[in-house]
């Protein structure tokens, strides 16, 4: 993989509190990959860009949705909140020519999760949850269910983000319900 200075990209597009954010969220994808068995270099790439198009406008999210042929459902489209990981996946794929499908995959599904996702899709999502500029009400239990397992962690995440979802009338996209089934089966059967 050729090296970019994706820092800079990154540092260019977004307000200092985000910029940080992303590079916590890498190095902490980088401290999961090698915990949990993923791909490094990978893990710093769609870490550092998973927000890449947060802070453009709901409709220029859509433009480079349109633009890059990624398709949405009805749930996404009905959840503003949930472009910026379609359109990032968009604008990494088209404008920085990053065509690995796991890193593409990883940043799609950043936010909403969904059944089957591979290792590092699992651990962006959690670094998104847990980099060092987290702190919600419920970050340090999140924190402790990561270093126990994906499963937990995963199980946490999830839940924590449909009963807030649920609490404030917001639409729950049926991907995230999969994986949140998925991850409970698995933790039955094991
Ligand atoms: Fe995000
Ligand atoms: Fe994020």
């Amino acid at each position: 993989m050729k090296t970019v200075n994706y820092d800079a990209i990154i540092k260019s597009r977004l307000s200092e509190k985000r910029y940080i954010h992303s590079l916590n969220v890498a190095k902490e994808a980088v401290r999961l990959a090698k915990k949990y068995g993923a791909d490094e270099e990978k893990a710093y790439i769609a870490g550092i860009l998973h927000d890449i198009c947060k802070e453009d406008s709901p409709e220029t999210q859509l433009q480079i949705i349109e633009k890059y042929g990624i398709t949405v459902d009805e749930f996404t489209l009905q959840s503003t909140k949930l472009y910026h990981a379609k359109a990032g996946a968009a604008y990494v794929l088209g404008e920085l020519g990053i065509e690995d499908e796991d890193i593409i995959n990883a940043i799609l599904y950043h936010t909403t999760a969904r059944k089957n996702m591979s290792i590092l899709e699992t651990i962006i999502y959690l670094a998104d949850y847990i980099g060092e500029d987290r702190n919600y009400n419920g970050v340090d239990e999140m924190r402790t269910e990561t270093e126990k397992s994906v499963l937990d962690g995963m199980i946490y995440a999830l839940k924590f983000t449909m009963q807030d979802l649920a609490g404030r009338e917001l639409v729950i996209h049926p991907d995230t319900f999969d994986a949140y089934n998925q991850y409970i089966l698995e933790k039955r059967g094991s």
